[in-house]
C-alpha cells in the first residue's frame, strides 16, 4: 500500500496539497520458434508501440515520440524478449533524449532506463538461464516500449510481477553502491538528503537510518515530510516553509558529516558551506539544470577550492554506470531488505495527478512532467497493462 493510499484510508485528503543498443541479432536456431508463444495463450503481435526520441533536446515532450505499428523486435541467440509491464521514470531521461549520455547519439533512437515484465520469447542460450513466462527486471535502454529486447546478462529473476521490484533496479542501487563505496557511513554520522523524497533520495534516508546516523532530507511539501517522518528521518526540511540554510546553522552548528545532494545549483552551494570537517559530499545529480539548454546548474565553483581545504572536506562524484561489478550484490541485498520488511520501496502511480494513474506508454510524458513539477513521492512509474491478464 502506498503512503498516499495509507493516508486516504485514514480520511486525510491529500487534493489540498496536489493541485492537481541492442540491435537484435537474428534467432540462430529457428527451432527455438517454440519459444514464439505468449504464455497466457494469445499470440504475439507482430508490431507494437514504443517511445522513440526523434529530435535532441532536454524538452521531453519535443524530443519524444509515441509511434505505433513498430514490429516486434526478435531477440538474438543471447537475448530475452520481454513484456514490459512496469517502466521506471527517472530524471535523467530527459538527459538521454537530449544526447547527453552519448554526444555521437543520433536520432531515432530508444529511451527509458528499465523495466520489470514477462519472458515472452529467447534465444537459445538464453534459454539455458530463463524461461518463457518468467519474470525479469533489467536496466537496459529502450524500456519505454510494449516489448523489449534484452541481453540476458541484463536481465534479473524477479520472484513475481511487482512495481515495488522496479525501485530498487535504478534509484535503490544508486544510493545503495553510492553510500556503501563514497559514504563511508558510521554510527552516529549527519547525513543529509536533497530530493529526500524521490525515487532514489527515499532510499538513502532509508539506508543512513539502517547505518544508525542522523538524517536531514529536504523536500517541497508538508505530504513528503510526513512521508520522510514515516521512512525515519530525523529532521525533514520543507525548503518551500523553512529556509535550509538557516535550519542547518542553528541546528547543525558542526554541520553534517555526509551530503546525498541531487539539486545541484544553490542547494550544492549550501551544502558544501554546511559540510563539517572532513565532510563528503556525493555528487548523485543537479536536477535543477535538466531542463536547461545546458543541462547544467550553475554553481559557485570559484569558492569550492578554499571552502573544501579549510574544513579537509571531499566532493565524490558517483554515476552507477561505473559500478556495475558492484550492481548485483545491490540488487539481492535490497531485495532481501524489502523481502524482510527492512526496506519501504514507494511507488508513484501518480493516482492523484489530475488525469490519474500513469497508465499505457502515452502516460510517460505526464509522468515526466509530474517529476519537474516536484510532485512525486517515492519512484515514479508507469504500467503497461496485458489486456489478457488484466481480466483475470
Ligand atoms: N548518479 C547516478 O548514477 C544517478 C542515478 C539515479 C538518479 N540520479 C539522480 O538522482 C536525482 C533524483 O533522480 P530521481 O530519478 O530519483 O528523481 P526523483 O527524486 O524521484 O524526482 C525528482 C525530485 O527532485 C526534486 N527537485 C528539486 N528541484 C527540482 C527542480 N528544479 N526540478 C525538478 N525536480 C526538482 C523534486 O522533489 P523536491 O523538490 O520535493 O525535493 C522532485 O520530486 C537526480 O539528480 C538524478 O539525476 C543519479
Amino acid at each position: 500500500m502506498s503512503f498516499r493510499s495509507v493516508l486516504a484510508a485514514a480520511g486525510i485528503s491529500l487534493r489540498a496539497s496536489i493541485w492537481w543498443p541492442f540491435r537484435p541479432r537474428s534467432i540462430v536456431d529457428m527451432s527455438y520458434s517454440q519459444h514464439f508463444m505468449d504464455p497466457q495463450g494469445s499470440a504475439i503481435p507482430t508490431t507494437m508501440k514504443k517511445l522513440v526520441a526523434t529530435k535532441l533536446t532536454a524538452n521531453f515532450r519535443q524530443a519524444v515520440t509515441l509511434q505505433a505499428g513498430v514490429p516486434v523486435p526478435v531477440p538474438g541467440d543471447g537475448d530475452l524478449l520481454v513484456r514490459n509491464r512496469f517502466v521506471g521514470i527517472n530524471a535523467s531521461d530527459i538527459n538521454y533524449s537530449a544526447g547527453r549520455y552519448d554526444p555521437s547519439a543520433k536520432p531515432p533512437f530508444d529511451v527509458g532506463f528499465e523495466g520489470i515484465g514477462e519472458v515472452v520469447a529467447l534465444g537459445r542460450s538464453a534459454s539455458a538461464r530463463f524461461t518463457v513466462n518468467q519474470v525479469v527486471a533489467y536496466m537496459a535502454p529502450g524500456s519505454f516500449a510494449e516489448y523489449t529486447v534484452v541481453p540476458a546478462n541484463f536481465a534479473v529473476p524477479m520472484p513475481s510481477l511487482k512495481p515495488e521490484f522496479l525501485t530498487l533496479l535504478v534509484s535503490g542501487t544508486t544510493a545503495y553502491i553510492s553510500l556503501k563505496e563514497l559514504g563511508e557511513l558510521t554510527e552516529g554520522r549527519k547525513v543529509l538528503v536533497t530530493a529526500a523524497a524521490g525515487g532514489t533520495g527515499q532510499f538513502a534516508i532509508q539506508l543512513s537510518k539502517q547505518a544508525k546516523c542522523h538524517v536531514i532530507g529536504t523536500c517541497s511539501s508538508n505530504e513528503k515530510v510526513g512521508f520522510l517522518k514515516s521512512i525515519g528521518c530525523d529532521r525533514p526540511i520543507n525548503y518551500k516553509t523553512e529556509n535550509v540554510a538557516e535550519v542547518l546553522k542553528k541546528e547543525y552548528p558542526q554541520g553534517v558529516d555526509v551530503v546525498y545532494e541531487s539539486i545541484g545549483g544553490k542547494m550544492f552551494d549550501l551544502s558544501v558551506r554546511s559540510l563539517a570537517t572532513k565532510g563528503r559530499l556525493i555528487i548523485i545529480g543537479f536536477i535543477s539544470g535538466y531542463q536547461t539548454a545546458t543541462g547544467l546548474s550553475p554553481v559557485d565553483a570559484g569558492g569550492l577550492p578554499a571552502a573544501l581545504l579549510k574544513k579537509s572536506a571531499s566532493l565524490r562524484g558517483f554515476f552507477l554506470n561505473h559500478y556495475l561489478p558492484q550492481y548485483q550484490e545491490a540488487m539481492l541485498t535490497l531485495l532481501k531488505m524489502y523481502r524482510d520488511g527492512e526496506l519501504v520501496c514507494e511507488v508513484d502511480f501518480g493516482d492523484v495527478s489530475p488525469e490519474g494513474k500513469f497508465t499505457g506508454l502515452e502516460s510517460v510524458f505526464r509522468a515526466v512532467d509530474y517529476m519537474y513539477m516536484g510532485k512525486n513521492i517515492g519512484k515514479i512509474v508507469v504500467e503497461l497493462p496485458h489486456p489478457v491478464t488484466s481480466k483475470l
